[in-house]
């Protein structure tokens, strides 16, 4: 699972249209956690869609991951300052690569 103390333990590495990236970051493998409000997990992704389905107001946007050994494609949150908190993502993602700091 992503881990929720990532901002400590972790440095941000870079930005992606205009979020945060937390590294590590070795790419292909490595992508690191991108988003700080709305952090998801590149490493722990495997595509599985379901908070692109179900975010209420549309925060992800898929990116292609090629060769990455998870998935080929990541949810990027493209949008996470329109994030309502609902924490739908978090409950549905089946491998726990979302966290939403709610606080
Ligand atoms: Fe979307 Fe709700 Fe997740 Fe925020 S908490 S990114 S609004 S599904
Ligand atoms: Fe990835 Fe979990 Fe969404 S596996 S596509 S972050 S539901
Ligand atoms: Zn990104």
């Amino acid at each position: 699972a992503i881990d929720p103390q990532f901002t400590e333990n972790r440095e941000q590495v870079d930005s992606h249209k205009g979020h945060d990236v937390w590294g590590p970051v070795e790419e292909p493998e490595k992508l690191g956690i991108h988003g700080t409000h709305v952090a998801v997990d590149f490493d722990i992704c495997i595509a599985d869609g379901a908070c692109v389905e179900d975010c209420p107001v549309d925060v992800f946007e898929w990116v292609d991951t090629p060769d990455h050994p998870e998935s080929e494609l990541k949810a990027d949150p493209a949008n996470e300052s329109q994030c309502i908190d609902c924490m739908l993502c978090v409950d549905v993602c089946p491998v726990d690569a979302i966290d939403v700091d709610a606080g």
